[in-house]
């Protein structure tokens, strides 16, 4: 009997540190490289995206972003990181724009974000500038 008890604490000891070890795991900062790529799409045309680089460089809170009311609300610590087509989708952003961007598409995310911040820092440093990074090919490498 007590060796039974004994068998049960330790497995249960091992169950719950593992959720512990998990839970960390949950909140991770994500893979270190990702490809994006909009898998809705007749005509996909993958985004490398060097998460880890980004990381490194900016606050979560440059890219990541919640969602309440239908209302975007900005990254708070600790808080749920879903997948970007998880809301920019045509059932949940249906019909919403931003400029000329479609906010209900993968592309309209993407290029409102990553496109958009290419752009302002090529065009104050003259060093990524050279860099090509608000050229497509910077992120849509050529086949
Ligand atoms: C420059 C933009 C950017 C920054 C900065 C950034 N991320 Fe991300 N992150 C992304 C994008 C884009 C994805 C991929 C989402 C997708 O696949 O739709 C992602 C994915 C993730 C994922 C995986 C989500 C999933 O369900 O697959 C986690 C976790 C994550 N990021 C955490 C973080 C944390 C924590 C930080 C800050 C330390 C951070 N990110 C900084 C853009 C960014
Ligand atoms: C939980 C839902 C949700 C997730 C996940 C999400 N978004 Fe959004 N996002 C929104 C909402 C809501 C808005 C505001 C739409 C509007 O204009 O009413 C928004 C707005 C935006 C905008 C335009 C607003 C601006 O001024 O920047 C961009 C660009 C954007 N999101 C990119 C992303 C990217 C990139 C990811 C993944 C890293 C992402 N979003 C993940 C819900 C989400
Ligand atoms: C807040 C600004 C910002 C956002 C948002 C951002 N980037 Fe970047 N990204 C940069 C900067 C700056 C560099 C150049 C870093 C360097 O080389 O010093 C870069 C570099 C890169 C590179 C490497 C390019 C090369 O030729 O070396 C890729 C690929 C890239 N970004 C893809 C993306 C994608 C995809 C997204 C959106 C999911 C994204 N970036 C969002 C600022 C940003
Ligand atoms: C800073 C990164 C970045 C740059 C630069 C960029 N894009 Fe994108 N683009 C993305 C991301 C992220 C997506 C969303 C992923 C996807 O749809 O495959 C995307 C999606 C797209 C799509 C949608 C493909 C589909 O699946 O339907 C097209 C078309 C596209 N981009 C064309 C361009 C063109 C043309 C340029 C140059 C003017 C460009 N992109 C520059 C990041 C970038």
């Amino acid at each position: 009997m007590l060796k039974k008890i004994l068998v049960c604490s330790v497995v249960s000891m091992f169950v719950l540190c593992g959720s512990v070890i998990s839970s960390f795991a949950a909140a991770d900062a994500g893979p270190a490289d990702i490809t994006m790529v909009d898998s809705k799409s007749a005509k996909p045309k993958p985004a490398q995206f060097p998460h880890k680089m980004h990381q490194d460089a900016f606050k979560c809170g440059e890219c990541h972003h919640g969602m309440a009311d239908g209302k975007a609300v900005p990254y708070t610590e600790g808080m749920e990181i879903q997948k970007c087509d998880a809301c920019h989708n045509a059932d949940v952003l249906g019909g919403k724009m931003k400029d000329k961007l479609k906010l209900d598409e993968l592309k309209g995310a993407g290029h409102g974000n990553c496109l958009e911040c290419h752009k302002a820092m090529a065009a104050k440093d003259p060093a990524l500038k050279e860099k090509k990074i608000d050229k497509c090919a910077a992120c849509h490498p050529k086949q």
